[in-house]
């Protein structure tokens, strides 16, 4: 076997550390850079890395058996939609099970990556050292830097109440007699919104666009648990099950609640299995986008307006990689091009890990990926050609505008099932290419291991 190449993995949340233990098993030697001191990124309550946005009561809304990574089920004892800290205990375990947790530098951030034009990479960390790698695998997440809404809404300067994003939410105790307002259609308004409902004077939820809401239970099973067919269309499985959620709950303007403009299976899901019983309760008013704030008002798009002391914007997140130089790459609009979300055209060395937003988990895609880096890394599989390439990055963005709401969440959207199946095809047909070329090495050793690069 030649000398492998050597790998830089950004990051130890659940996408680096699936990375990582794929190397790990394969003996690619890498670093993982973890800028907090323990891993699992935003399942860790309070991350010191800041980078969190789990709430104290946050459980996941993807199920158990479809979260857990394929050769590490979850323990059974744990219920179908586990709390956070379960979550981040499993992924602590899955590394100690493994037994990479050495290779992960903890507290030690990346500040900065340069590509060398023979393709290597200088990897400058936190504490100002610099090393060289031959690949760099990024898996920095997507769920920490706040998008607030921009432009700013007209008077949210004059307002003197709290404005806050989603991701600095951690629980309800401040929402305690307060009126408050949520805005968004996504899963942390839902969560945020029954939780202030609870302890709020007045909770008022404002939505520029309306979603189908999927309760996270039907027929007795988790939801995402119910269709696991990845080659019935899409849209045969979207009708069926829109109607079942029409015949379960009704439509959403039923409740007040704005008409989605699109059909079930357009938009990323919108998951609680409490919304609805605290709307009919009274307990949250659905409102339509806010229009202006004044001082302790907020003014909805029909005209209406409610005192209020607190603005939660539950709007998203935006893609971003502060370590890379301008110009590299970025995702303006959180769009990015990548080969399956994974490889980046026309540099061989970089790839992304968990850089998707399935319906259903990110993890067993993560360790897919994972595995699918590694197998290229030691020349077992090779990419088809750019034009190849290139075309099928077209096809699948031409089907994914086709298919969802225009929205920056709608980016990096894949279906979780489609997505494994096609993945392992292409594995298939890249073992087929690197055979025939007699195994060479994609990527080829150039950087010595973790070795500080000449200054
Ligand atoms: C509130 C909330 C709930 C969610 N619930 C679900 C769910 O139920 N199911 C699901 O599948 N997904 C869910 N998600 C999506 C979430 O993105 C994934 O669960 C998961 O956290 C993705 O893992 P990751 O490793 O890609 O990113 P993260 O968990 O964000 O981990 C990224 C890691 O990279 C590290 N890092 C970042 N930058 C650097 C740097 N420069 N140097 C060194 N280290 C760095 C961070 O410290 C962190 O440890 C949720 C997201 C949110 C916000
Ligand atoms: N319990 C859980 O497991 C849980 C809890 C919270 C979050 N999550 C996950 O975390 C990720 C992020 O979820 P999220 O809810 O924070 O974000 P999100 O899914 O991106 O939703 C953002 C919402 O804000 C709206 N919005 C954005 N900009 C706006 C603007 N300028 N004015 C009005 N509305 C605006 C969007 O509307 P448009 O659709 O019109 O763009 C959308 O309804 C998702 O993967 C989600 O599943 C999971």
């Amino acid at each position: 076997m030649p000398t492998l190449p050597t790998v830089a993995i950004i990051g130890a949340g659940s996408s680096g550390i699936a990375a990582a233990k794929a190397l790990h098993e394969r003996g690619v030697p890498f670093d993982c850079f973890e800028a907090s001191d323990r891993v699992g990124g935003n399942w860790v309550f309070d991350n010191k890395n800041g980078m969190s946005a789990a709430y104290r009561d946050l459980h996941i809304n993807t199920s158990r058996d479809r979260m857990q990574f394929s050769d590490f089920p979850m323990a059974r004892s744990l219920p179908d939609f586990p709390h956070h800290t379960q979550i981040a205990a499993y992924f602590d375990d899955y590394v100690e099970h493994f037994g990479f947790r050495d290779k992960i530098r903890f507290e030690t951030s990346v500040q900065r990556t340069e590509q060398c034009a023979d393709g290597t990479w200088q990897v400058t960390d936190a504490h100002g050292e610099t090393r060289a790698y031959d690949m760099l695998v990024v898996a920095n997440g997507h769920h920490w830097d706040q998008r607030w809404p921009e432009p700013a809404f007209p008077g949210s300067d004059a307002f003197e109440g709290v404005q806050m994003h989603a991701h600095d939410y951690r629980d309800n105790r401040f929402l305690t007699g307060q009126d408050v307002v949520v805005l968004g259609m996504g899963n942390s308004a839902m969560d945020i919104a029954v939780e202030s409902s609870y302890v709020a004077q007045s909770t008022h939820l404002a939505a520029r666009r309306g979603a189908w809401i999927v309760p996270k239970y039907l027929f007795g099973k988790p939801m995402d648990q119910l269709s696991t067919v990845p080659y019935v269309p899409h849209w045969l499985s979207a009708r069926i099950s829109e109607a079942i959620i029409r015949l379960h709950t009704g439509r959403p303007e039923r409740y007040g609640l704005p008409r989605p403009d699109h059909h079930f299976g357009a938009a990323h899901p919108t998951v609680s299995g409490r919304i609805l019983d605290r709307i009919i309760h009274g307990a949250i008013a659905p409102r339509p986008n806010i229009a202006q704030l004044g001082p302790d008002w907020v003014r909805f798009a029909d005209g209406t307006q409610v005192h209020a002391d607190v603005v939660v914007y539950c709007t998203g997140y935006r893609i971003t990689f502060p370590f890379f130089d301008e110009g590299l790459l970025a995702a303006p609009g959180n769009r990015i091009e990548l080969f399956r979300r994974v490889f980046a055209p026309g540099n061989p060395s970089l790839a992304f890990v968990g850089l998707l937003q399935p319906l259903g988990a990110i993890m067993p895609l993560a360790e897919a990926q994972g595995e699918w880096i590694a197998e290229y890394l030691r020349g077992a599989y090779h990419p088809p050609a750019p034009r190849a390439m290139a075309a099928d990055m077209r096809r699948e963005d031409r089907r994914m505008r086709r298919r969802y709401v225009a929205s920056a969440r709608h980016t990096i959207q894949v279906d979780f099932d489609t997505y494994l199946a096609r993945l392992r095809r292409e594995r298939r047909r890249g073992a087929a290419r690197a055979a025939a070329a007699g195994r060479t090495l994609p990527v080829p050793a150039r950087a010595r291991a973790g070795e500080a690069a000449p200054a």
